[in-house]
């Protein structure tokens, strides 16, 4: 039985905050400025198939951004030259519209090594032989001269950033080795020539936390950002992708703090724009263990939304069943058991039979939504 709009709302606006520890309640911060902060989370179509309850909550109105969690990416968009997957994204891009939404573009390029994901072999066979950057082009003139006036944010380069590739903090990924780092500027520049209206962004992971790998990666993030502000080039925003690790420790509420002002202060807007909680200990109960998720998530939002800058908040799904922390994909379309629908990680707001958890009231209180009001 799809879950009802006035019962998600209603859950989520009787839900008490939870009170992020060392600040006051969320409930007595001052209510977020203008909009506030939007909601949104990634979507794939056929994910309302094989969960319709899915549909009932993205439609209940307080998700509106939706960005497609891979149907974008260049691999599954044109797995073969010049044949191109255009129905799963169409689809998305119509559905926003008849939920209230907007979607978010993600992402144009992206090639971190591993197989398949983000950028296709055939593309990289190509760019081995001769840096071609028309085969780049063709890419974006076939992406945004479809959906550059229908998606107003893009994700230009996701994840450019590895600290152990190189000095600079670049990850030596296949576009870096056929163009060398020019081909982040080259990116943003011709992206802001095909979809002159749409905001551009980077998107990167791994920023949260107090430890010498995050620190830099945030260093070499600011740099490259620094790095095309002093070139002209248009990048309004960059992305946070907010994906929780309970074995890393403490979250750095200075050095992440610092980050998120120091892009502000750059003019640069600010999106989570893939939150969700990885867990390492699925020996508790499903009590402790929710409690602990919806603890890390109140925390890290408590961080970044101290920053006005910060105007949008994406979890990476909705259920824990469709997550990509979930395992293995194949079984997604199966029945929930009781053994799976324990053993499943639980770092999203509902739980695999989309049933919520603690996490979606951290993330309820910590927006000021005005569910109350809708
Ligand atoms: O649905 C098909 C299934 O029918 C098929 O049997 C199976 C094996 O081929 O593939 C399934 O699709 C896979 C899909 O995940 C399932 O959810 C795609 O091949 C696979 O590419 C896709 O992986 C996605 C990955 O990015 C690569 O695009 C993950 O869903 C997605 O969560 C992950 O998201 C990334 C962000 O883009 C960037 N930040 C990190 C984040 C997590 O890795």
């Amino acid at each position: 039985m799809p879950m009802g709009r006035r019962t998600f709302l209603g859950l989520l606006a009787a839900a008490p905050a939870l009170a992020a520890p060392g600040r006051a309640d969320a409930a007595q911060r001052p209510p977020m400025s203008g909009s506030g902060c939007a909601l949104g989370t990634c979507l794939e179509m056929h994910h309302l198939e094989i969960e319709p309850r899915v549909g009932a909550v993205v439609e209940s109105g307080r998700f509106t951004r939706l960005t497609p969690e891979y149907s974008l990416q260049w691999s599954s968009f044109e797995p073969t030259e010049g044949r191109y997957r255009f129905a799963p994204v169409d689809r998305l891009v119509a559905y926003a519209r008849h939920a209230g939404a907007t979607v978010q573009g993600h992402a144009l390029l992206w090639e971190q090594g591993t197989p398949g994901w983000g950028t296709p072999d055939w593309v990289k066979a190509r760019l081995a032989e001769a840096p071609d950057w028309g085969l780049v082009r063709r890419r974006f003139e076939t992406v945004l001269g479809r959906y550059g006036t229908a998606i107003p944010l893009w994700t230009v380069v996701n994840e450019p950033i590895e600290t152990s590739d190189r000095a600079d903090g670049l990850r030596a990924n296949a576009f870096l080795r056929a163009f060398g780092p020019g081909y982040i500027p080259a990116a943003f520049e011709t992206a802001q020539e095909l979809a002159p209206g749409a905001r551009l962004m980077l998107n990167e992971y791994a920023l949260e936390y107090e430890n010498p790998v995050d620190r830099a990666r945030r260093r070499a993030a600011l740099k490259l950002v620094e790095g095309l502000k002093s070139r002209g080039l248009r990048i309004d925003a960059f992305g946070v992708q907010g994906h929780l690790e309970l074995a890393k420790g403490k979250l750095d509420r200075r050095g992440l703090g610092g980050f998120l002002r120091d892009l502000a202060d750059l003019g640069v807007e600010v999106h989570v724009t893939e939150l969700d909680v990885l867990e390492h200990d699925r020996t508790l109960s499903l009590e402790a263990r929710d409690a602990r998720v919806a603890d890390t998530t109140a925390r890290f939002l408590d961080i970044v939304l101290d920053e006005p800058a910060v105007t949008s908040v994406t979890t990476w799904g909705i259920t824990d069943r469709l997550s990509w922390l979930r395992g293995d994909f194949a079984a997604i379309s199966q029945e929930v058991g009781a053994e799976m629908h324990h053993a499943m990680n639980r770092g999203l707001p509902f739980d695999a039979r989309v049933a919520p958890k603690p996490m979606a009231r951290a993330l309820a209180g910590a927006l000021d939504t005005r569910l109350a009001a809708l």
